[in-house]
């Protein structure tokens, strides 16, 4: 067993080292020799994906947050909208579909009742139809028109980590494909986003050789009755994405926040103490949405709160409010995610492993779950 997990105390611990690797793989072979992107895979025709007039990303749990990143990239890249909706929630309020609708499902499983059963229904709206699955040949990519893998590898710990990663990865391949197919982004952009991306697994490792710095503070803070994230624009999944790691392994009550919903409500909840992560933007990034997530962190600070940020290397302007940082390398903002969350599960997994449970196989929960 201890050879399964590649000399790591935990499966685990062992798929979170073996992100760089997912992403990497996940990218293997989906460029021709020019650089365009070729994804015959996928069976679907071209001229099909160039008329599509609104996507929407189906799925559950983890893969759900990895939806919400990829809607922030393809909007912004595609110029199609993208709606996200949690499976089980989909087909209950009548939604909106026609043939010029691309359902895209994430599901790391392909075996989710509850997205198959939506993918079923919106097949039967006449919707289009695409998996995006790290199992092959499971049912839900069966049962659609067309697929794309996440080639992460089989994810055994019931808290999804790699197969996160690699569903960004590939929903944001299918978002360039797109992007390519219907002239809305130059040529030599996609390339220079396909350039970045294939140095995310470089990016991931440093931030894994990193991980003591994380570990250590997870001990600290095993005692810890709650924890809240913020982020913002990407951040803000990625910040749901960490409190759901919390909640799934450590058994602490956790939640993920908007940074700028935090003066609607939730700057209430914060007194003397409050531990509060925030996955800060990068300041490279579009608008002021650096200044004001940093103004948050002042904000919480200011009452109390034990702040730790995660944010991009040489970014100065959270030391003074941060009583911990976590710096991740430097890449194009809407990458940040495939960095952003790694400091976070390393976090949950150290925080669980330091209470004494079971980090792998946690309390009343399934890997995949085949009922509704
Ligand atoms: C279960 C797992 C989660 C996972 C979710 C969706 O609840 O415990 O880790 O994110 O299912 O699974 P899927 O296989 O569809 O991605």
């Amino acid at each position: 067993a201890a050879a399964e997990k590649g000399g790591f105390g935990t499966f685990m611990e062992k798929e979170i080292h073996d992100q760089p690797k997912a992403v990497e793989d996940t990218l293997l072979g989906r460029t021709d020799a020019s650089g365009r992107l070729v994804l015959d895979e996928l069976r679907i025709d071209p001229e099909e994906l160039k008329g599509i007039s609104k996507i929407i990303v189906l799925a559950c749990g983890t893969s759900a947050y990895a939806g919400m990143v990829a809607k922030y990239a393809i909007e912004h890249w595609v110029r199609v909208p993208v709606e996200v909706e949690l499976s089980h929630e989909f087909r209950y309020r009548d939604p909106i579909i026609d043939d010029s609708t691309l359902i895209v499902s994430l599901s790391q499983s392909g075996e989710t009742m509850d997205t198959l059963m939506a993918v079923r229904y919106a097949k039967e709206q006449g919707a289009r139809t695409l998996a995006i699955c790290n199992t092959n040949g499971s049912t839900i990519p069966r049962e659609s028109d067309a697929v794309l893998y996440t080639h992460a590898g089989p994810e055994i710990a019931v808290a999804s980590t790699k197969a996160f990663l690699a569903q960004i990865t590939a929903s944001y391949l299918l978002g360039l494909y797109m992007a390519q197919l219907r002239g809305k982004l130059f040529q030599g952009e996609i390339e220079d986003i396909l350039a970045d991306l294939h140095k995310i697994p470089g990016k991931i490792q440093e931030v894994l050789d990193g991980g003591d710095q994380i570990r250590e503070l997870a001990r600290e803070m095993a005692q810890e009755p709650s924890v809240l994230f913020l982020g913002r624009h990407v951040g803000y999944p990625v910040a749901m994405e960490g409190a759901l790691k919390l909640k799934e392994i450590a058994y602490i009550h956790a939640e993920g926040f908007a940074a700028g919903e935090l003066k609607h409500g939730p700057i209430a909840l914060i007194d003397q103490g409050q531990p509060v992560f925030v996955v800060v933007p990068s300041p490279h990034g579009r608008d002021s949405l650096h200044a004001k997530v940093v103004s948050n962190i002042q904000e919480v600070r200011a009452r109390g709160a034990r702040t730790i940020t995660v944010a991009e290397a040489g970014d100065g302007d959270v030391v003074d409010y941060s009583e911990t940082v976590f710096y991740v390398p430097e890449t194009q903002p809407l990458l940040m995610p495939l960095l952003t969350t790694v400091p976070l599960q390393i976090f949950a997994c150290a925080l669980a492993a330091e209470k004494g449970y079971d980090v792998d196989q946690p309390r009343n929960l399934a890997k995949s779950v085949t009922v509704e």
